[in-house]
C-alpha cells in the first residue's frame, strides 16, 4: 500500500485529536481543584478573565490561558464583546467573557447533581502517574490495586459514582428489584462488597434504620473515608470491613448483597462470586451492578464510543487492579458483559438471573438469587 498524503495528514490530524483529549483533560482537572467552574457557575453575568482571576484569587494570565484552552475545547461558554474604548487594533483582555451553561455547571460545577462529572478528573493525575509503573506490568503481568492511586484515588472513585447513587439508588434502583425494599423497611443484614468510600452502605443505612449494613473494601484509602464519614453520620447500623482481614461471612445470614462497580476489578471475581453464595440466605439477592460492556471487543468497539475511555482507563485502574496479584482473572473494566456474569454467577450456584430496567449511562444492573 502507498502512502496517501490526504491519509497521512488526516490520521496526523486524528493522532493530536487524542493529544488534545489528553491535555484538555489536565486543564479540567485544574479547573475543578481550582474552583475555576465554581466560580464561573456563581457568577450571575459572563465573567472577564480579570473578574474570574479576581474571583477565585489567582493570578490573571495563567487564568486567560485555562479559560482559552476551555473554550476552544467548548467545555466552557464564550462571548466576545470587543470593548468600546479599545483605540487600538490590538485586541483588549476583557473583550472576551466566560460563562457556563446550565447543563455545563451540572457537569462541572454541581457536585451534588446526577450528572456531575469530575471525578474521574478528580484522580486524573494519579491515573496518568500509574503510566510510569505500566512498563514493569507489561513486563511481569503483575498491576496495581486501587490504593497505588493514593487518597485522592479513592476521592475521586467517590466523586465519580456517588453523584449519581445519591439521586437514584433508595428511588429508583432497589425499587426496581423484587421484594427487597420491604425486606430492608422491615430489618435486614446488608453487605456491599468493594464499597470504597461507603457512599450506598451510608445512603442506604440512612434510608433503612432497622436494617444492618456492611461494606467490604480492601482499599486502606477507602476505608479511611468510609470511616470518617461514617463518623461524622452519626449511623449505628452501618459498619466497614477491611475484606482482608474481615472477609464476608459463609452462614448464608445475609438478606441482600450489593456490588457496585468492583466485580471486574477484582483479582478473584469468581471466587468472590461464590463467597456471595455462601453469604447469602437461600432467599436472599445480589444485586450486581457492573460495567455495560458487549461480549466481544469488535462489538464493543463497533458499538460502545467510550470503548476507547473504557480500554484505557482498564490498563490504568480496572485491569490493573483485577491483575495486581498473581493468578488475578483481569476481566477489566468492560470484562464483565450481561453473557460473562450471568454464566459466572450460574457456575457460583446462582440460579436466577434477570436484568434491571435501570437507566444509566454506563452500568447495567442485574437481580441475582441462589
Ligand atoms: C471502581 S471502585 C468502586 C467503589 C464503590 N463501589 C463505588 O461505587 O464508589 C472498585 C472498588 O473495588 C475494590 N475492590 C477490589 N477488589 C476487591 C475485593 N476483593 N474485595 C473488596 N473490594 C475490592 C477496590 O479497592 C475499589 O475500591
Amino acid at each position: 500500500m502507498e502512502l496517501d498524503p490526504d491519509r497521512l495528514k488526516l490520521f496526523s490530524y486524528h493522532l493530536f485529536t487524542k493529544l488534545e483529549g489528553a491535555v484538555t483533560s489536565g486543564m479540567i482537572h485544574l479547573g475543578d481543584q481550582l474552583g475555576l467552574y465554581k466560580a464561573l457557575a456563581a457568577a450571575p453575568q459572563p465573567m472577564t478573565t480579570t473578574q474570574l482571576a479576581h474571583a477565585t484569587q489567582l493570578n490573571e494570565r495563567w487564568v486567560r490561558e485555562w479559560s482559552y484552552n476551555q473554550a476552544a475545547a467548548k467545555i466552557i461558554s464564550t462571548i466576545n464583546t470587543p470593548s468600546m474604548s479599545t483605540t487600538t487594533s490590538v485586541p483588549a483582555i476583557d473583550d472576551d467573557m466566560f460563562y457556563l451553561s446550565p447543563e455545563q455547571i451540572a457537569v462541572l460545577a454541581t457536585d451534588a447533581h446526577p450528572a456531575f462529572g469530575m471525578g474521574m478528573f478528580h484522580r486524573l493525575p494519579q491515573t496518568m502517574e500509574s503510566l510510569k509503573r505500566m512498563p514493569e506490568s507489561f513486563r511481569t503481568g503483575i498491576g496495581h490495586n486501587y490504593d497505588s492511586h493514593g487518597p485522592e484515588g479513592a476521592v475521586g472513585i467517590e466523586r465519580s459514582f456517588e453523584p449519581w447513587t445519591n439521586a437514584n439508588l433508595i428511588s429508583a434502583v432497589l425499587p426496581a428489584l423484587d421484594g427487597v425494599a420491604k425486606i430492608l423497611d422491615a430489618g435486614a443484614s446488608i453487605a456491599d462488597i468493594g464499597c470504597g468510600a461507603g457512599g450506598a452502605v451510608l445512603l442506604m443505612a440512612k434510608a433503612f434504620p432497622k436494617s444492618t449494613f456492611t461494606g467490604y473494601e480492601i482499599s486502606q484509602y477507602a476505608l479511611d473515608r468510609a470511616a470518617q464519614k461514617l463518623k461524622e453520620s452519626a449511623l449505628d447500623n452501618a459498619h466497614f470491613n477491611d475484606a482482608r482481614t474481615n472477609p464476608l461471612p459463609a452462614d448464608h445470614s445475609l438478606d441482600f448483597v450489593t456490588t457496585f462497580d468492583c466485580i471486574h476489578d477484582m483479582t478473584h471475581p469468581a471466587e468472590m462470586m461464590h463467597a456471595i453464595h455462601a453469604a447469602l440466605k437461600p432467599n436472599g439477592t445480589w444485586m450486581l451492578v457492573d460495567i455495560k460492556a458487549h461480549d466481544t471487543f469488535a462489538l464493543n468497539m463497533q458499538k460502545n464510543p467510550m470503548a476507547p475511555l473504557m480500554y484505557g482507563i482498564s490498563v490504568m485502574s480496572c485491569m490493573s487492579s483485577a491483575m495486581s496479584t498473581p493468578g488475578g482473572a483481569g476481566l477489566g473494566t468492560l470484562g464483565l458483559s450481561a453473557t460473562t456474569a450471568e454464566t459466572m454467577a450460574k457456575a457460583a450456584g446462582f440460579s436466577h438471573f434477570r436484568k434491571l430496567d435501570v437507566d444509566h449511562s454506563v452500568n447495567a444492573f442485574y437481580e441475582i438469587r441462589p
